[in-house]
């Protein structure tokens, strides 16, 4: 029997990565957040000082990129090496340079192996731009969520503010459409729904009704 896997696209800011870890932890399947390797990636080409946009030398640090996660007491923590970089690539500038990488065909190609060997039974919740599209075809249940930009923007401004960050909410939209156009129009594996995907828009909806909503359409498709 193949293992279930649950997919979860669509662009920042849309309550994908919220959604995705709860429906993992309810189900007590398996998680991959396929952002994280993006951005672990970026930052570790970073710190070796390749050039983003390098896409040989940043493929060659992905074939063999030491990034690992570990259960933590909410949101697991991403481990580069030995070192818990959860909160440094969870910057702004952190997604902007995962988006740089992201774009580059080869790059994506070597994160492939590695995403879908998080496939493990009893099954798996994968949190991306093309899981349902590239990385999981055969999924169980496909789903896109969308959110218009300035609700995004919006969602990213409080975030940052509960942390005391202090951040500009034009710069943050103007940050989020630049983000979004590289992401859907790159060549390979662009943003955009599976012709299979369930499509939601979270504009007007809050974590707990868009979890809802989510439960019993898994539960329509005998999930759950
Ligand atoms: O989901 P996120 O914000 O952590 O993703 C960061 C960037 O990584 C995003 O702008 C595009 C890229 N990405 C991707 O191209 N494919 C994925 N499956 C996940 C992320």
């Amino acid at each position: 029997m193949t293992i279930p896997v649950v997919t979860v696209d669509g662009p920042s800011g849309t309550g994908k990565g919220t959604l995705s870890l709860h429906l993992a932890q309810s189900l007590g399947w398996h998680f991959l957040d396929s952002g994280a390797l993006y951005r672990v990636l970026a930052l570790h080409a970073s710190r070796a000082g390749v050039a983003l946009t390098d896409e040989a030398g940043v493929t060659a640090l992905a074939l063999r990129l030491p990034v690992s996660f570990a259960a933590g007491d909410g949101e697991p923590r991403v481990l580069l090496e030995l070192e818990d970089v959860t909160a440094a690539i969870r910057t702004e500038e952190g997604g902007a340079a995962a988006s740089v990488v992201a774009a580059l065909p080869a790059v994506r190609e070597a994160l492939l192996a590695r995403q879908r060997a998080f496939r493990q039974a009893p099954g798996l919740v994968a949190d991306g731009r093309d899981m349902g599209t590239v990385v999981f075809p055969d999924a169980a249940f496909k789903l896109f969520l969308t959110a218009s930009p300035e609700a995004r923007a919006e969602r990213r401004y409080k975030q940052l503010k509960g942390k005391g960050i202090d951040v500009n909410l034009a710069a943050l939209l103007e940050d989020i459409r630049r983000r979004d156009q590289r992401d859907e129009q790159r060549a390979v594996a662009p943003l955009q729904p599976a012709p299979d995907a369930e499509i939601l828009d979270t504009t007007n909806l809050g974590i707990p009704e868009v979890e809802d909503r989510v439960r019993r359409l898994l539960q329509l498709r005998g999930i759950g």
